[in-house]
């Protein structure tokens, strides 16, 4: 199937979420054909052209990071496929909340999303040597590059009408 994917990502804290896109990179960018940005390097791009759209951040008062959420914003096509990926210090709830209301309004269909743990000395947390430490781990990258491959994998199934 011809098909477009990009991962647009802001990973500025540690390059902690820019680990899981890395991942998702390495094993499904001979695959698939699938581009993966940072955020400030996206300006330019015509979002139209990708039929799913990855938007990737670490988490910041509870929300993906504002740069990469007012891109999301004023740059988000209607009516795309869109997933989210998003690291945290602390993981409690779903932080993809605030971006999915975004894409939502835009009449976005929402693939899924993923989240994971990611270190942190922001802040107080610099005094007791962080949180979150060594995450992303293995496992939690591994889980990334899977639900990459399932949202994918689904939504082929669906839309391949050359079989
Ligand atoms: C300014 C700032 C605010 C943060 N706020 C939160 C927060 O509200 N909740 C949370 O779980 N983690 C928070 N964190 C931790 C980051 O979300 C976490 O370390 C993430 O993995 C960083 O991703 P990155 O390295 O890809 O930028 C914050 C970090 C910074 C620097």
């Amino acid at each position: 199937m011809n098909m477009k994917i990009i991962i647009i990502y802001e990973s500025t804290h540690h390059g902690n979420t820019k680990k899981l896109v890395k991942a998702i990179s390495e094993r499904f960018g001979d695959e698939y054909s699938l581009s993966c940005l940072p955020v400030d390097e996206a300006e330019g791009v015509d979002l139209s052209e990708y039929d799913i759209i990855g938007i990737a951040s670490g988490i910041a008062a509870g929300n993906f990071y504002q740069r990469i959420s007012e891109y999301v914003a004023r740059k988000l096509p209607e009516s795309k496929n869109v997933f989210f990926l998003y690291t945290c210090g602390i993981k409690i709830g779903d932080y993809s909340t605030g971006i999915r209301r975004t894409a939502e309004e835009k009449g976005c269909v929402i693939l899924g999303r993923y989240g994971c743990n990611g270190f942190s000395d922001f802040g107080p947390f610099k005094l007791i040597g962080g949180i979150s430490k060594r995450r992303p781990n293995e496992s939690e990258i591994a889980g990334a590059v899977e639900f990459f491959g399932n949202i994918v994998g689904d939504y082929v199934k669906e839309n391949d009408t050359e079989k």
